[in-house]
């Protein structure tokens, strides 16, 4: 990813300033629709064999991923798939080896000759500009377009939420937050840098096609789904230009979905109902960076970080998973993180192969591990990482399910 300098960053307004002051064509006339008929709910050929990237990273990246990868190829097994594996050693350990980030061909391998990507975490105190984790991360996300981050927030056992008096049905909903443009882009610079007339600029790019993109694809999935109601978050009353197109794009694209109630809320409101009555939500539509936030915040509504899984999605081409925590620095290397959101990504991702009963079977194994208490310190129980993967892999192993 490029980090523009202040002289770079003046030719790039120009392009966005001219871009604003052209005339948008009609909001769904160039773009191919997105549906998720493309991509998530039926992939190519779910009957063949499957090859997946797997990318450990840094810190609980590497002790949770073995545990996914366990529960994987179990599941496979019992579900008579085939699945290729091809490891990955980009992170912190590689770039301080060697300065690699993310390798030149790496984008073109990924396209061309994998499924799907499982990744563990990027981030590591010995490299405290976290380039890596934004060229490895960040760079996988927008050079494989992956526009949709789909983070579900769905509370499995009532007694892991700490809200008071909630229940499973009360926290079940999906986070979408757009995932190529927004805060993220890397557009911006520095001016005076060290002085004390310092000025730091970083954009903020929202594109029509970003927008509705995303907000199609929230839509698409509550119709799939028979969801009823799906809400619209950003800051349009403090950021009057890029969450206006939001507002608009958003005006035209419900306008198209009559049986879905939609709704609005700012993010600051959000978050707040997001605690005081989750129920309200089955699906939120959101920006780059408040997505990132509020699906932090709904990991928690539904048990901690430990359990929350994640799709970075572009429909129908190669996808990356992976857990939304990070790499968790103040407990790496002690054996004791919780590889379930790990391993319930595992179940997303066999979803989007199409691999509908192995992810069933997976959320159910995790399910049951939460019931039997056969949890990690996160939730209250002495079992190790590893022991809580062989456990659930065991789960899977014995589960006879058809697929
Ligand atoms: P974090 O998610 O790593 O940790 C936040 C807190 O949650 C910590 O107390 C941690 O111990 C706990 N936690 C997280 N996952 C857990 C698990 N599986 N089991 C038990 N406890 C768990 O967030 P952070 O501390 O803000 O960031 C640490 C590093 O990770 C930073 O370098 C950050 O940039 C990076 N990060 C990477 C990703 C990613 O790769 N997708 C996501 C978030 C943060
Ligand atoms: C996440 C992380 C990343 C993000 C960081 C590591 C750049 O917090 O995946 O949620 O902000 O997207
Ligand atoms: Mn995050």
């Amino acid at each position: 990813m490029t980090v523009f300098d202040a002289s770079t960053r003046l030719d790039v307004s120009e392009i966005f300033g001219r871009c604003v002051r052209e005339r948008l064509p009609a909001l769904t006339a160039p773009y191919p629709r997105v549906s998720l008929r493309d991509g998530m709910n039926l992939a190519k050929a779910s009957s063949a064999r499957k090859r997946i990237a797997v990318i450990p990273g840094d810190g609980i990246g590497k002790e949770v991923i073995p545990e996914a990868v366990k529960v994987l190829q179990a599941a496979a097994a019992s579900g008579g798939r085939e699945v290729t594996l091809t490891e990955f050693d980009w992170g912190a350990d590689r770039y301080l080896r060697d300065g690699t980030t993310l390798p030149a061909d790496a984008v073109a391998i990924l396209h061309r000759d994998f499924d799907a990507i499982l990744l563990g975490a990027m981030g590591d105190p010995r490299v405290p500009t976290n380039i890596h984790a934004a060229e490895i991360l960040l760079g996988l996300r927008f050079k494989l377009d992956l526009y949709v981050n789909a983070r579900p927030c769905v509370l499995f056992d009532k007694r892991f939420t700490p809200l008071k008096d909630r229940s499973e049905k009360d926290v079940n909903f999906m986070v979408f937050r757009e995932n190529t443009e927004g805060l993220y882009v890397g557009m911006g610079g520095n001016f005076k840098k060290g002085t004390a007339d310092e000025i730091a600029i970083q954009e903020d790019v929202n594109t029509r096609k970003g927008v509705e993109r995303v907000i199609r694809y929230a839509y698409e999935h509550a119709k799939q789904r028979g969801l009823q109601r799906v809400c619209m978050s950003d800051k349009s009353n403090a950021l009057t230009f890029g969450h206006d197109l939001w507002q608009r794009v958003f005006k035209e694209v419900r306008a198209e979905y009559p049986g879905i109630e939609s709704s609005h809320q700012y993010i600051d409101n959000l978050l707040m109902q997001m605690v005081r009555d989750p129920s309200q939500f089955q699906v939120i539509v959101t920006s780059n960076l408040f997505g990132d936030i509020a699906s932090d915040l709904g990991a928690q509504l539904a048990g901690g970080l430990g359990l929350a899984p994640s799709g970075n999605i572009h429909p129908g081409q190669v996808s990356l998973f992976e857990p939304v925590h990070g790499s968790a620095p103040n407990i790496a290397g002690k054996s004791i993180a919780n590889p379930m959101a790990a391993i319930l990504t595992v179940g997303m991702m066999f979803e989007f192969l199409g691999w509908r009963a192995e992810g069933q079977a997976i959320d159910k194994a995790v399910r049951g591990a939460l019931k039997e208490g056969k949890t990690p310190a996160e939730l209250g129980g002495t079992l190790s990482t590893r022991e809580v993967g062989d456990w659930v892999a065991n789960t899977v192993a014995k589960s006879g399910f058809a697929s």
